[in-house]
């Protein structure tokens, strides 16, 4: 009995297509990308016991909740973009929200001076989660199977455990944990910590997953809410019950581009990433990459140029749609990227410093009520892209903000909380604990949403589906996914070569081409370097979780980063 089921596993196995490498995963039917091989294995068993792209992408969110806790999160927020078979496209919005008794000067002490920490470390830094109101939403507006079984998977990871990678192990052992007791107690093991391939198992998260999964509102108005609340409440956090109950996950219009004969469709605010990815790519249209081949030196710099002046103006017109006035259809018009072209020298690097907006009427008079802010972003977050069978596409992007987010572990309920608050300015124009220093559109208020950089992007040609992409990588995630884009678009990289090729990131301010050191070429850092750029080597970046669907054969091409130890997974 147990051989015979154990042949049926192995068969079962062999019937989906994995890896992670060099070349991209096949499949013909549906596809899975993930940054755990755990997760992207439960999406696509979802599509191919009937589930569609959104169900896949719900199980593998909720799975990453549990298998991937630095990032994926029940106690976050997040944005789906979701394009329907039929060509329909649709963005979700469940990015956290900073509680009602939040202020403006909150992380502030009486001198006005930012306290540091407060906003990313411990109950004060926590917004109102999302992700449970997004990820419910998605399912049963675009879903088909019921929500119990698209959570089933997560709720049977967390309660019998997986086994830990040696990559999941060593992340668990994370140092600020060890600060919050009931942290400490689920991932520290209270100090004895846990090994690779010992069984993690977390009962009190797939205890709370079983309520979600029995009644999701009870996460944001019943007994899960009072339980949430109570918990921050005891720490010093400031989310009531009714912080909770005023939460809504709500449906945004896309940002859509052109790009030479490709449609985009990606992230509007408060993501600042779609309006700088389609404003990039504006810039660029006129160039020719094929010649100047993004991954050359000349290439590098014409992409680099269009990057510095989208991040200038990300830094000075991006927030909260709701609360500030955000000219998105100025910033992604071809005729305004046409002007900031004209400043680009083809041989020189601009410096930052000299860089001066085009005068484009409306931008003008928005930019006279905004102050300015420029600045890097943390560290932590997931994405994953999902097609199914039917060309329904789906790209997620979910965060806790910083690496295990506040570090708080709700009491009791097994999950982390976000530290999100961090996206806000603390103060207005002075460096947050990671060097953000923003105006007053992304300054905090009450039930406020923090100015994000997340770029889950889809790509479509001919009314059909090419591309899912996104990333992690705070700032990085916008150049990043615009670098896979550039590499498959114009390089003439598979999607898992574009993926792995070597990425730069420039956002303006600090005046910096950040590379990938020991991927890109000494000669290509060379030749930057003369055109006048200082180049700031990194080792490596982000983690792209991509799909193309081959135009001709219909077939599904996954490529999970070969930085990391994600998988594709397919059948
Ligand atoms: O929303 C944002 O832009 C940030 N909270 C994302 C942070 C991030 O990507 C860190 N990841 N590695």
């Amino acid at each position: 009995m147990k051989r015979a089921f154990a042949i049926t596993f192995i068969f079962f196995l062999c019937s989906f297509s994995f890896a992670s490498g060099f070349r991209p995963v096949h499949a013909d039917h549906a596809m899975v990308a993930s940054i755990h091989a755990e997760a992207s294995q439960v999406g696509s068993e979802i599509m191919r016991s009937g589930g569609n792209a959104v169900d896949a992408a719900v199980a593998t969110g909720f799975a990453l909740a549990v298998v991937y806790p630095q990032a994926g999160n029940i106690g976050g927020g997040g944005f789906m973009l979701f394009r329907s078979a039929s060509g329909e496209v649709r963005f979700l919005d469940f990015r956290e929200k900073a509680p009602a008794r939040a202020s403006a000067t909150m992380y502030q002490d009486a001198q006005g001076k930012v306290i540091p920490g407060l906003s990313t470390i411990g109950y004060k830094a926590i917004g109102v989660p999302g992700s449970v109101a997004g990820l419910v939403y998605a399912q049963r507006k675009w879903g088909k199977l019921p929500l119990a079984r698209v959570m089933a998977p997560a709720i049977k990871l967390a309660r019998d455990g997986f086994a830990l990678t040696y990559s999941d192990a060593q992340t668990l052992r994370e140092e600020k944990l060890g600060l919050f007791p009931e942290s400490r107690r689920i991932f520290h093991r209270n100090g004895d910590f846990y090994k690779p391939g010992e069984i993690f198992k977390q009962p009190e998260l797939a205890r709370t997953l079983e309520r979600i999964a029995a009644d999701p509102e009870d996460f944001y108005r019943g007994g899960l809410a009072r339980e949430i609340a109570a918990a921050v409440q005891q720490g010093g956090g400031l989310i009531t019950a009714e912080d909770l109950a005023a939460y809504k996950a709500v449906e945004r219009t896309p940002i859509h581009g052109t790009y030479k004969g490709y449609e985009i469709f990606s992230a509007p605010p408060p993501s600042s990433g779609g309006v700088a990815l389609v404003e990039t790519l504006n810039i660029l249209e006129a160039f020719d990459l094929r010649a100047n081949s993004p991954r050359s030196a000349q290439g590098v710099h014409l992409v680099a140029e269009a990057y510095r002046r989208a991040f200038f103006d990300r830094s000075e017109f991006l927030g909260d749609s709701d609360f500030v006035q955000i000219p998105v259809a100025q910033l992604t018009d071809k005729k305004y990227a046409a002007k900031w072209r004209e400043s680009i020298d083809p041989a020189r690097a601009t410096p930052s410093a000299a860089l001066k907006r085009p005068a484009f009427a409306e931008l003008d008079r928005v930019a006279a009520l905004h102050a300015l802010y420029v600045g890097p972003e943390p560290e932590n977050t997931t994405h994953y892209s999902v097609v199914d069978g039917e060309g329904n596409a789906v790209s997620v992007t979910t965060t806790l903000n910083d690496v295990f987010g506040s570090r708080v572990t709700a009491t009791g309920l097994g999950f982390l909380l976000n530290d999100e608050m961090d996206d806000f300015s603390s103060k207005p124009g002075e460096p947050n604990m990671f060097g953000l220093r923003d105006g007053v559109a992304n300054a905090i208020a009450p039930g406020k949403r923090p100015l994000s950089a997340m770029t889950p992007t889809i790509v479509a040609r001919d009314g059909k589906p090419v591309l899912v992409l996104g990333s992690p990588g705070g700032p990085t995630i916008i150049t990043t996914v615009a670098n896979v884009l550039l590499n498959a678009v114009e390089g003439g990289a598979d999607i898992q070569q574009a993926v792995n090729a070597p990425r730069f990131h420039m956002q303006w301010m600090p005046d910096e081409l950040r590379v990938e050191d020991r991927l890109t070429s000494p000669d290509t850092i060379q030749l930057l370097e003369k055109m006048g750029y200082k180049v700031e080597r990194r080792n490596y970046w982000g983690d792209a979780e991509c799909i193309a669907i081959d135009a001709k054969t219909g077939e599904r091409l996954g490529a999970s980063d070969a930085r990391n130890n994600g998988k594709a997974v397919g059948y």
